[in-house]
């Protein structure tokens, strides 16, 4: 084989070097559900069903969120590293796929960069009363469009009541409270506290809640004490999201189809990674979208037309305290996406 008939291969091959950093990719209960099928000439970009959410994600919103989230991320990993690859989208369920990556004559260039990818977390601790300046929810406004998509942009005021309403139907649901406590790692004890899941850390939970939680979310617990007032109890500790004076921002989309989903998951990564260089962090918040009681306030209070529907809703906002002195979520190790 000539130096120029493996190139292309030599770009598929080394998408092997940048899977680590790019499963830095936001998504859902950090369930990392992606994974690379490593083929002659091409790599396709898949899920395994096992890490897919049940009552928590019920129409797979999420599911096809992330692995946008993930494919974007991969791709600025491979743009900085100057492997020259593109993107083809091909949704297909039954194979368990969202597209393709194959080489191209030359790298594409990103504006984001790997350090935003390593750098970006979410947040679910305090805010502060700092404003979100105009230019940002303009700039978002407009990538958000150049992408077929809407960002609406409202008021944790405005956003609060549906926020407390979805977490009492979050909260009163068994199957999600039970999936709920099977992604939490509520201590260093916990044999997958290191690879994935959502840990107390960055739950922002002190030990005393941590240890609650574990009390609480327990099925005998949780069965024994819900109709005592647990669900009111978790809603209040939990709608911190939407406290103070800030934004919540919606991404609206007409596209109604699985594909649209990944192209979402995709222009969510860009908006984060634009916001994190701002010093701007987010809390995607699911259930206001999920709840069947919230969803369609939630698109009045868009002002959504005709066709246009929410996808994806989170709080973004400078922290009251710097989120980097504190750990990042885990990620399993490079191998466990890779396959083929
Ligand atoms: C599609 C999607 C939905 C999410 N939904 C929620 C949510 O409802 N509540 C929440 O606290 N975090 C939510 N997250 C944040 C994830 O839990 C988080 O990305 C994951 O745990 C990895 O952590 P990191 O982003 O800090 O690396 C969501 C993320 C994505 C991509």
């Amino acid at each position: 084989m000539t130096d120029t008939e493996s190139a292309p291969l030599r770009s598929i091959d080394r998408l092997r070097e940048i899977a680590g950093t790019a499963a830095r990719a936001a998504n859902a209960h950090n369930t990392q559900p992606w994974e690379l099928r490593f083929r002659a000439d091409h790599v396709e970009v898949g899920w395994r069903a096992r890490y897919a959410l049940g009552p928590s994600d019920p129409a797979h919103r999420d599911l096809r969120l992330s692995l946008g989230t993930y494919v974007e991320t991969l791709l600025i990993c491979a743009a900085e590293a100057g492997i020259p690859v593109r993107y083809e989208p091909d949704f297909d369920a039954d194979a368990a796929r969202v597209g393709r990556i194959r080489p191209d004559a030359w790298p594409a260039a990103s504006p984001r960069s790997v350090a935003d990818v390593e750098g970006r977390r979410v947040w679910r601790g305090a805010w502060s009363r700092e404003r979100i300046p105009a230019r940002v929810l303009d700039r978002a406004r407009r990538t958000a469009a150049e992408a077929g998509f809407r960002v609406a942009v409202v008021t944790t005021h405005a956003a609060r009541p549906l926020l407390v309403r979805a977490y009492h139907w979050f909260f009163g649901d068994a199957g999600i409270a039970a999936e709920l406590l099977a992604w939490a790692r509520l201590t260093p004890r916990h044999p997958e506290y290191r690879r994935d899941g959502l840990n107390d850390v960055m739950l922002v939970l002190s030990r005393a809640e941590a240890l609650a939680m574990r009390l609480f979310f327990a099925p005998a617990v949780y069965r024994l004490l819900r109709p005592l007032g647990l669900v009111r109890l978790l809603t209040a500790l939990s709608s911190g999201a939407t406290a103070g004076d800030g934004v919540v921002l919606v991404v609206l989309g007409s596209r109604t189809d699985a594909a649209g989903e990944v192209e979402a998951g995709r222009l969510v990564t860009r908006l984060w990674l634009d916001l994190f260089q701002d010093g701007i962090y987010v809390h995607p918040q699911s259930h206001v979208i999920d709840c069947p009681g919230t969803v369609d306030d939630l698109a009045r209070l868009c002002a959504a037309e005709d066709g246009e529907r929410p996808l994806v809703f989170f709080r973004a906002g400078f922290p009251a305290v710097d989120p980097a002195a504190r750990p990042r979520h885990p990620r399993r190790e490079n191998g466990e996406h890779v396959s083929g």
